[in-house]
């Protein structure tokens, strides 16, 4: 009785989404499709196709996925004062959808403008989708926060697709028409989003029209001089790939100059606030190591796949870097439906986790699985390959881990920071993944394979460059789990009410 009564009222409850949700579901949907489906390319294509030595390959991947995630905090802003959100979308996934064309162009000066591109309009894209999701609700309405659950599904679905698809083309077929579906899909999501765009009324247009539309020189207006400045970054970014050391120097100073800045705001609120904001700011630092262990998976965990994961399933050799792409999201697909009863069932037993503990918790399982990964690894030194069910069983834990801290800290963000600074702390929270990105990058350097030890293609001689580094990244994130445990009690007093 009591458990029909809970489905219709989900029932009704979900029924009374307003349309413009799921177009922007499907746009995400696709736009993600098009990200997850390049970056699942990305390495194995330098390596293999551009011959890049491995720690070039991982400097660059992690060079790219820190700028993606830098931009928005721009993109946001610049949406914020002049464009208003739909021009930032229209704008950004132009963008993108060039980069991913030019990638599929088979030439050598393609693929750093390609990327180029792409990080561009990910800064117009990507932060903007998500607060017009947030503009669909008033602050206080409760259909909110299922509101952005279901735009993670919808990310997550394209993800899957996306990592699937493109994997596959890519590897099996050609590099390029791999990059090249990743367009056509992008595409698709700008057609979505442009058709559909007039249902959204006022929603995300600019707040100052007339002055966007201001002539500056000649017929060169306001929102002209943003695009164009926009497209005189393109050079710099490629540039800044030419010479990536050079981005260590820049990750510290944004880094340094993010913690400050939220330092200083937070010494002129009153207590109460002051040490919510110091509970946040902690938080956001140990999220940058957990996506430093979590995009292994768009790093090293591609190379894994390819060389030491036992991909034979009935006879049928699955393409690697599909799957090692698909399972992630696949998983956020199933488990978000766990955690979606899990935490309001424990809630009623007055048993939910608090946020701290929940973001200790992410590092434990994230841990357990890169335990996982190694113990296969230890049980298959004869053949050098893990079986598949392995590999999936410690995605499993992983993205357990994931669920524990990605929904969690977007919250979290919204509801410890003071109501003025919220979307500059969203873009701070997306620079935090930026530079837990750029970490993945060196930390996945570490499992450099040297060239001839690849060319012979014998799993038994790739495997011992990853166990060890496997087994490092588990009890590393199992022992920074255990540390957050211990400032659980702190992290709580300093949130006040905020659970
Ligand atoms: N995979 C999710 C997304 O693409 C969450 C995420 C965001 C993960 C940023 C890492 C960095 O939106």
């Amino acid at each position: 009785m009591e458990f029909a009564h809970d489905v219709a009222e989900v029932q009704e409850f979900e029924g009374r989404h307003p349309k413009q949700l799921y177009l922007l579901f499907f746009t995400e949907m696709w736009e993600r499709f098009s990200f997850y489906g390049m970056k699942a390319l990305l390495l194995a294509y330098m390596v293999s196709q551009l011959k890049f030595d491995e720690p070039k390959g991982y400097a660059i991947l992690g060079s790219y996925s820190a700028l993606v995630y830098t931009m928005p905090m721009f993109g946001g802003m610049l949406a914020d004062r002049f464009l208003g959100y739909r021009k930032a979308i229209m704008f950004g996934g132009i963008l993108m959808t060039i980069g991913h064309l030019v990638l599929a162009i088979p030439q050598g000066w393609s693929f750093f403008y390609g990327m180029a591109f792409i990080i561009c309009g990910n800064g117009f894209f990507k932060p903007n989708i998500s607060s017009l999701v947030g503009t669909l609700y008033a602050n206080n309405d409760p259909r909110k926060d299922s509101a952005f659950s279901i735009f993670y599904m919808g990310i997550n679905i394209g993800a899957a697709l996306g990592g699937l698809l493109c994997g596959y083309v890519g590897q099996r077929i050609n590099w390029h028409y791999g990059f090249g579906l990743a367009g056509i899909f992008m595409i698709l999501g700008l057609i979505v989003f442009s058709i559909g765009k007039k249902t959204l009324k006022k929603k995300g247009l600019p707040l100052n029209a007339a002055e966007l539309r201001k002539p500056r020189f000649a017929f060169i207006t306001n929102e002209h001089i943003i695009y164009i400045a926009s497209l005189a970054i393109i050079p710099l970014v490629v540039a800044l790939f030419h010479a990536y050391e050079v981005m260590d120097w820049i990750m510290l100073v944004l880094g340094t100059l993010s913690v400050c800045y939220i330092l200083f705001i937070a010494f002129k609120l009153e207590k109460i606030e002051r040490f919510q904001l110091f509970a946040a700011l902690t938080m956001i630092i140990f999220s940058t190591l957990f996506w430093s262990f979590y995009e292994q998976n768009s790093g090293s965990l591609n190379l894994f796949a390819l060389r030491n994961v036992n991909m034979n399933v009935l006879g049928y050799n699955l393409p690697g870097l599909a799957v090692n792409n698909f399972l992630p999201p696949a998983w956020v697909i199933i488990l978000s439906f766990v955690f979606a009863w899990l935490w309001p069932w424990l809630n009623k037993r007055g048993q939910e986790p608090s946020t701290p503990m929940k973001f200790a918790f992410s590092f434990i399982l994230l841990g357990i699985g890169f335990y996982v990964f190694y113990l296969a690894c230890k049980a298959s030194t004869a053949t050098g390959l893990i079986p598949l069910t392995t590999f999936a069983l410690g995605y499993f834990f992983i993205i357990s881990g994931e669920l524990c801290i990605s929904p969690i800290g977007l919250s979290m963000v919204t509801k410890l920071s003071p109501k003025n600074i919220v979307a500059m702390m969203m873009g701070i929270w997306f620079f935090a993944s930026a530079i837990g990105e750029f970490l993945a990058g060196k930390i996945g350097s570490l499992m450099s394979v040297p060239k001839e030890v690849a060319e012979a293609e014998n799993p038994v001689l790739s495997l011992p460059y990853y166990a060890d580094i496997i087994s490092n990244i588990g009890l590393g994130s199992i022992v920074i789990g255990v540390i957050l445990v211990c400032f659980v009690p702190f992290l709580k007093r300093w949130m006040h009410d905020v659970k």
